[in-house]
């Protein structure tokens, strides 16, 4: 099976809110991107709200339900954040870790401290008592001792930060590292039956070696799409990334 792709669409928000009026329109931009191929939209209501509106998580779900695909809703594990979310009752939730002064997330959450690590895992049980049939995935380095406390939360699948692997590679730094350690992260987290997705910072370009690796099941990727979107059209960026998942270079 080809690796999915969840299309994050908050930049299209970013465009929005820079001028403060009613488009782009978040609607349209889910039902391109779905119509385009994608597997789910992927959006992040931070608690700053700089670009996803709370009215835009509904809204994008009844596009994503039209599709039969899932909404996968990042956030922080906050209590005004945590209750939006609850009430709208995505698909998937993404726990991230948040700073109000970040450009964008700047790494997976913080597990190893235990006070974070109680309050996430506090979180995902509110989350899955609320809604059931939810799935959790939790935003985190690839280190064994991270993923190690990701198993002592309910969750369902991690989502391996790819940030800095993203920048190396772009700066055109040895990958081997990473690689090494995302092997051994998917084989803990397959050894506990979990999801292994990955997501933050990829491109067109960077996507590949990943792809090649073969171990992530999933891609959330945003920032490179609305970008590329600008010359070509949504439906035309996202074709190429399926075509790199579909192996077809
Ligand atoms: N995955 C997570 C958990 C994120 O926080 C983000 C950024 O919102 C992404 C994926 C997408 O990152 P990018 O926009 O850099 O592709």
């Amino acid at each position: 099976m080809n690796p999915r792709l969840g299309v994050n669409i908050d930049h299209v928000a970013t465009l929005r809110q820079a001028r403060g009026e009613a488009y782009p329109s978040l609607v349209e931009a889910a039902d391109h991107a779905l119509n385009a191929g994608a597997d789910q939209i992927t959006i992040h209501l931070r608690e700053d709200r700089r670009h996803i509106q709370d009215t835009d998580v509904p809204a994008i779900q009844m596009v994503t339900q039209r599709y039969g695909k899932p909404l996968n809703l990042e956030l922080g594990a906050n209590e005004d954040i945590m209750a939006v979310a609850m009430e709208v009752k995505p698909q998937w939730y993404c726990l991230v870790p948040e700073k109000r002064e970040e450009r964008t997330t700047e790494g997976g959450l913080d597990l190893k401290s235990a006070k974070n690590f109680e309050k996430i895992k506090a979180s995902c049980a509110q989350l899955k008592e609320n809604h059931p049939e939810a799935k959790i995935s939790l935003f985190v380095e690839s280190d064994l001792a991270t993923l190690e406390q990701v198993i002592k939360c309910d969750v369902d699948a991690v989502e391996i930060h790819t940030g800095d692997f993203a920048m190396d590679f772009i700066a055109e730094e040895s990958l081997a590292q990473y690689f090494t350690d995302y092997k051994l992260a998917y084989d803990l987290i397959k050894e506990n039956n979990l999801g292994f997705h990955a997501g933050h910072g990829l491109t067109d370009q960077s996507l590949q070696p990943l792809v090649q690796l073969g171990l992530f099941e999933e891609y959330n990727i945003g920032h490179w799409i609305i970008c590329d979107s600008v010359f070509c059209g949504l439906t035309t960026s996202i074709n190429k990334l399926k075509k790199i998942l579909e192996n077809k270079r």
